[in-house]
């Protein structure tokens, strides 16, 4: 991706007495980009970030904002702002005090300060709330009132931790949207924060996918579900059926690998890790077709639903394969046209070479 760097993090380090957080991280955040940190919980992402915001200095590495070296400088002189999980909002301040807040405390000129907030109630859609306390509102205006507060003082890069953690699901996605929306039309940089996947891959335009201190894999949404380099990333992100793969043979540009006793696939060979005689692959469960009727594709097989899971819009289905795999399907709900499978069924699977995914970790 290019464009101009905003943030530029290079071999950052951290330490808690003999444990290391965030362990020699570099990456780089473009201007007006939306970059999210996604990981487990423990992996070292707020502690990224409070190195971002200057609330914990670096054992080692160096952190450039808008070309500054910023290492070392105070929190305050940094032009970054932050919103955080539990807003923390005043209670006895109205939504207009509480946004202008920071500007008053710059002695920012009270005209000014009306413009400015006025500005932002607009953009976050809470015209008409401005005389209202914090427990007057909803837990997603809320929300939008601490985001308010943290653009008002027109920060270069806005780093929010889990900011939507606390809202039910529902409002959750609305909010996931209006954020995504909001970023846009401002051109702000942003680094959010999140443990969970599907959050990330509905707004990020890049996503680094941290486990245990490291940056794992960098990349779009798109990248990051369709080419996870290692099993953490496949697992972490959706779901994967992870299989040990076998190589058979090299058969001009292509290499034929087996996942079981008379279940062979072929690929192109630089899919696949070199010589290495064995790899991981990783298939998602909704790249496998089932069907109670035969299919014709290139590569077919039967199977057998062991259990059979109801979740709304889709089925999951376990299947044992006659080779004696278990892997794991889902497949959209049944309809009208659409026959219901159900457990003990026996039924057609086809699976397509594109659509399996060899892991580059070490197996
Ligand atoms: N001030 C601290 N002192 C000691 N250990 C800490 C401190 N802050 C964080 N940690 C540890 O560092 C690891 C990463 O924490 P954190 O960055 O909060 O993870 P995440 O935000 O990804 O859940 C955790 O194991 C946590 O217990
Ligand atoms: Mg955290």
């Amino acid at each position: 991706m290019t464009g101009t760097p905003m943030i530029e993090i290079h071999g950052v380090t951290k330490r808690f007495g003999a444990f290391t957080a965030v362990s020699d991280v570099s990456l780089t955040v473009n201007a007006g980009e939306f970059i999210t940190l996604l990981g487990p919980s423990g992996c070292g992402k707020t502690t990224l970030l409070r190195m971002l915001s200057g609330f914990e200095q670096p054992d080692a590495g160096t952190i450039r904002i808008a070309g500054e070296d910023v290492t070392h400088l105070a929190p305050y002189r940094r032009n970054v702002n932050q919103v955080f999980q539990s807003y923390a909002l005043f209670p006895h301040l109205t939504v207009f005090d509480n946004i202008a807040f920071g500007l008053r405390m710059q002695k920012v000129p009270a005209k000014e300060i009306a413009a400015r907030v006025a500005e932002v109630i607009a953009l976050v859609a809470l015209q008409g709330f401005e005389q209202r306390k914090p427990q007057q509102l909803s837990g997603g205006q809320r929300q939008r009132v601490a985001l308010a507060r943290a653009i008002v003082p027109r920060p270069k890069v806005l780093l929010l931790d889990e900011p939507l953690s606390a809202l039910d699901a529902k409002l959750r996605h609305q909010m996931q949207l209006e954020l995504k929306h909001l970023q846009k039309q401002i051109g702000l940089t942003f680094v959010f924060v999140t443990h969970d996947q599907e959050e990330a891959l509905t707004m990020s335009d890049r996503i680094a996918v941290f486990s245990k201190g490291r940056i794992e894999q960098l990349g779009t949404a798109s990248e990051i579900y369709h080419h996870p380099r290692t099993a953490f990333v496949a697992d972490f992100i959706g779901e994967a059926n992870l299989l040990p793969a076998e190589l058979v043979a090299k058969e001009g540009a292509n290499v034929r690998v087996r996942l079981a006793q008379g279940f062979e696939l072929v690929l192109p060979s630089e899919r696949w890790p070199g010589a290495a005689p064995r790899a991981r692959v990783s298939i998602r469960p909704e790249k496998i077709c089932v069907s109670k009727i035969p299919i014709e594709a290139e590569h077919v097989f039967r199977a057998t639903v062991k259990e059979e899971v109801f979740q709304g819009v889709f089925d999951r289905l376990w299947l044992e394969t006659e080779h004696g795999l278990r892997l794991t399907a889902v497949v959209a709900n049944e309809s009208a046209l659409r026959p219901p499978i159900h457990a003990g069924d026996a039924v057609w699977c086809a699976l397509h070479a594109d659509d399996i995914v060899v892991l580059s970790d070490a197996s």
